[in-house]
């Protein structure tokens, strides 16, 4: 069970969280355990209880083309890949391959390699590189937070009347709202932040579910 919690619970609160949640089975503790190998690198994984949600999101959304901006070992695209309706399809972007690759093993060991699509390169790169026409129904950015606006930019002209949004660490450990924090990372969400509730193209909820997530559908 991947144990970084939401900055804001303490930690019996954050246990009964979990314990309310269903379970993480074998193939994800397997790939929590590969993740803590790394050291300190494996804060950067998406807890299980957002992984819940996402599985939770995608399910409803059921989409044809969901798009992950930022990999690492593999926790978020396992929850989307694994609640895809049949002949949907994950377009997996990260620059890691050392990373990736212990996704990789554990998408296979979870039988849903074979609905994953895996980009090494920078992920502007790769969504530029898609048709201006490609629909996209679910996207989740959760790679360098500089790139965030970008990213953010790209997709939500892609998005699908029915089409959801997900975008991690909007809250920064409360960074966002600390006026002596001024190093590149905090700015870029504040500024995506501020750019996104404004954006007459979308409506949004900002969450406080692990380092904060925003969804956002167009309307
Ligand atoms: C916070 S981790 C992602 C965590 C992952 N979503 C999970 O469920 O565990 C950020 C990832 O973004 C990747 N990344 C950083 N810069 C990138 C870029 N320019 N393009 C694509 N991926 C990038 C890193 O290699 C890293 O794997």
């Amino acid at each position: 069970m991947a144990d970084h919690r939401s900055f804001f619970l303490d930690e019996s609160l954050h246990e009964y969280v979990l314990a309310h949640t269903t379970p993480a089975d074998a193939v994800r503790r397997s790939l929590t355990r590969a993740t803590a190998a790394l050291g300190a690198q494996a804060r950067m994984q998406v807890a299980d209880d957002q992984a819940a949600l996402l599985s939770a999101l995608v399910s409803a959304v059921r989409p044809e083309l969901a798009i992950e901006i930022g990999t690492f070992t593999g926790s978020s695209s396992l929850a989307i890949a694994r609640a895809l309706p049949t002949g949907g399809r994950l377009l997996c972007c990260d620059v890691s391959d050392e990373w990736t690759a212990i996704a990789r093993q554990h998408w296979e060991d979870a039988g849903v390699d074979d609905r994953i699509d895996l980009v090494i390169g920078p992920a502007i790169n790769t969504l530029r590189s898609l048709p201006d026409h490609t629909a996209v129904d679910f996207a989740f950015i959760d790679a360098d937070k500089t790139g965030y606006l970008a990213y953010y930019e790209e997709l939500v002209p892609r998005l699908s009347p029915h089409g959801l949004l997900a975008i991690d660490n909007v809250l920064w450990s409360g960074k966002v709202l600390d006026p002596t924090a001024d190093d590149h990372d905090t700015i870029a969400l504040r500024t995506l932040n501020d750019r996104v509730v404004a954006d007459e193209r979308v409506e949004v909820v900002m969450l406080s579910i692990g380092d904060g997530l925003t969804l956002v559908r167009r309307i």
